[in-house]
């Protein structure tokens, strides 16, 4: 784990998430980094649905993407291979579609995640676990 971190931080969405939404997320990978995740959550509280949790692990070699809903876990899904190497920084992007959110990392579309919760309940970007974050933007 990084020395210093600047994790957790969340990000309020008030309005939630439409069509056209685009999450810019940009950090560095520390050269202990287990894992990371960004969480678009329905709600501040404690035990909030999440529409998508986006969990790159560099224990495993691989991204998780996921959605909590009534507490459980849902069916993992996961692009292929790693676009996310310790020590290195990263450039991720969330883009809400008509259909789901299609994540981009670097210059390519790793994965497209489809909608088990409509982006219009989403009202937090939380960012956490092992990474050091530049800086987090809603365009
Ligand atoms: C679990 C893990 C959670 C979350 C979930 C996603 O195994 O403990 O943190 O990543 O998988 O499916």
């Amino acid at each position: 784990m990084a020395g210093s971190s600047n994790v957790p931080h969340k990000t309020p969405l008030p309005e939630g998430i439409r069509v056209g939404t685009v999450m810019r997320i940009r950090g560095v990978v520390p050269n202990e980094a287990g894992r990371f995740h960004v969480n678009l959550l329905c709600s501040e509280e404690p035990g909030s649905e999440a529409a998508l949790h986006f969990n790159p692990r560099l224990d495993e070699s691989t991204v998780v993407f996921n959605s909590l809903q009534g507490g459980a876990w849902g069916s993992e899904e996961r692009g292929s291979g790693i676009p996310f190497q310790r020590g290195q920084p990263f450039d991720v992007l969330l883009i809400a579609t008509e259909q789901g959110f299609k994540a981009v990392v670097g210059d390519s579309e790793y994965h497209h995640f489809r909608y088990r919760i409509p982006p219009a309940r989403v009202r937090v970007l939380e960012v956490g676990g092992d990474l050091q974050l530049e800086s987090v933007k809603i365009f």
